[in-house]
C-alpha cells in the first residue's frame, strides 16, 4: 500500500487524468509542489490553467518554456510549463525529419500551412510529444503531467499513436498511388482515382494536386519517426517509473468518468496508484445542534434585532448545516462506487472544496496538504 507521499517521492512521472472540471490541474500543481518542498527537482506540465492560476504561477506567456516559481516552503525546485501546441508540433516535425530539406519543404506546403493548425489543436497529441522530451531530457526528477479537457475520455490515452496512424492510412496511399507509378502522372488518366484527381485539378489547379501530393509524399517519409516516438510514448506510460492518478470530484459525472479511467487503465496495463478526490465537501463525525450552538449568541443580540429575526437566522443555519450533511453523505456513496472499482494497491486521497478558487501558491499548497494527509 502507497501513501501519496510515496507515490509522489518514488517516481519519475505522474500523469494526472479525469474529467474537465473537476481539478486536473489544480492537482497535478498541488502534487508537484509537495514533491519539491519534499525536495525533489519537478516540472509540472500544465495544459490549461485558469488564467488567475497561470498568472500567479508566472505562466502568462506561452512558448515551452519552463518557468521556475520560487516559494521559501521548497527544498527542492519547482518549474511550471504551459504547453504550446504550435512550437510542439513544429519541433516535432523538425526532430522526425530525415533532414532539414523535407523538414523546410513540409513547413512551406500549403496543404501543411493548411491543416497544420487543426493538427497542432489536437492537445492530447501534442502533450504526449511534449511529455516524452522533458521525461527523456534528465533535467528534472519527476514530472507532473496535467492533461487537456477532452470530448472523448479515451483521447488521450489513445494520443500517442494519432500521427502514426494517420500517415498509416489508406487514404494517404490512395492520394500517393498516382505518383508510385514509374510513368507518374501516366496513371491519372486511369481508373477512380484519376478521375477524381482530374476533378480536383480542375477546381484547385494542376498546382494544388502537386502540393497535395508532395505534402502526402513528405508525411509519408516521416512515418518511421512518428511511429518510433509513438511507440516510446506508450512505453512511458507504463514503465514502472510512472503512475497515474485519477482526479475526480464526487460529482455523479466525474464519478462515473472516473470509474471508466480505472477500467481502461487496468485493460491497458498502465500502473495507476489510486484515485484524487478533489472539491469534497467534508463534515465532523457529531452533528451540531444549531439551537444549541447558537441559541445562546442569538438571544442575547435578540434585542438589537426585529422580532424572531435571530429564531429565523438559527433556523436557516441549522437547515444549510443539514443539507452539507446530506451532501456529504451523498459524496460519500457515489465514493463508494468508486472504491470498488479500484484494484488492490491502490488508495484514495480527498481534499476539500476551499472556499475560494486556487489560484495561487499559497492556496495550492493547502489542497496539497490536504490530499497528503497528516
Ligand atoms: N478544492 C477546490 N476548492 C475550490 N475550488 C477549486 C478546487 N479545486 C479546483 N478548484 C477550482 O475549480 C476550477 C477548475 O479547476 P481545474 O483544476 O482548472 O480543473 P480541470 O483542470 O480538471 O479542468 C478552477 O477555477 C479552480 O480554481
Ligand atoms: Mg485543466
Amino acid at each position: 500500500m502507497s501513501t501519496l507521499r510515496t507515490v509522489i517521492e518514488a517516481h519519475r512521472l505522474i500523469i494526472c487524468v479525469g474529467a474537465g472540471g473537476v481539478g486536473k490541474t489544480t492537482v497535478a500543481a498541488s502534487l508537484a509542489l509537495q514533491a519539491a518542498r519534499l525536495g525533489r527537482k519537478v516540472l509540472v506540465l500544465t495544459i490549461d490553467p485558469a488564467r488567475r492560476l497561470a498568472n500567479s504561477l508566472g505562466l502568462s506567456r506561452f512558448g515551452n518554456e519552463p518557468v521556475r516559481i520560487e516559494h521559501p516552503e521548497l527544498r527542492g525546485e519547482l518549474w511550471a510549463m504551459m504547453l504550446d501546441p504550435h512550437q510542439t508540433f513544429h519541433d516535432l516535425i523538425e526532430r522526425v525529419s530525415p533532414d532539414s530539406t523535407t523538414a523546410q519543404r513540409i513547413f512551406h506546403n500549403r496543404v501543411f500551412v493548411a491543416i497544420a493548425d487543426s493538427i497542432a489543436g489536437s492537445q492530447d497529441y501534442m502533450a504526449t510529444e511534449m511529455l516524452y522530451d522533458v521525461v527523456t531530457s534528465g533535467r528534472y526528477d519527476l514530472v507532473v503531467l496535467d492533461t487537456p479537457p477532452a470530448k472523448n475520455a479515451l483521447d488521450f490515452l489513445d494520443a500517442p499513436g494519432r500521427l502514426a496512424r494517420f500517415t498509416d492510412q489508406r487514404i494517404m496511399k490512395w492520394f500517393l498511388a498516382p505518383y508510385e507509378e514509374p510513368r507518374g502522372f501516366g496513371r491519372l488518366l486511369m481508373g477512380t482515382s484519376a478521375v477524381v484527381f482530374r476533378l480536383l485539378g480542375h477546381i484547385f489547379g494542376r498546382e494544388f494536386l502537386g502540393e497535395l501530393s508532395e505534402f502526402f509524399q513528405a508525411f509519408r517519409d516521416l512515418y518511421d519517426g512518428f511511429r518510433e516516438r509513438s511507440e516510446a510514448v506508450i512505453a512511458l506510460f507504463s514503465d514502472p517509473d510512472t503512475r497515474f492518478i485519477v482526479v475526480t470530484a464526487p460529482t455523479a459525472s466525474g464519478v462515473e468518468t472516473a470509474r471508466f479511467f480505472l477500467g481502461e487503465l487496468r485493460a491497458r496495463g498502465m500502473p495507476c496508484a489510486g484515485v484524487a478526490v478533489n472539491q469534497r465537501h467534508l463534515v465532523g463525525e457529531e452533528p451540531p445542534d444549531a439551537e444549541q450552538v447558537l441559541g445562546p449568541l442569538a438571544a442575547s443580540l435578540a434585542g438589537d434585532l426585529a422580532p424572531h429575526t435571530a429564531e429565523a437566522l438559527v433556523a436557516r443555519l441549522g437547515a444549510a448545516d443539514r443539507r452539507l450533511r446530506e451532501l456529504s453523505a451523498l459524496e460519500a456513496r457515489r465514493l463508494q462506487v468508486v472504491r470498488q472499482a479500484m484494484s488492490p494497491g491502490q488508495e484514495m486521497w480527498q481534499a476539500r472544496r476551499q472556499l475560494r478558487e486556487v489560484h495561487d501558491v499559497e492556496a495550492l499548497l493547502v489542497v496539497g496538504a490536504q490530499l497528503l494527509g497528516p
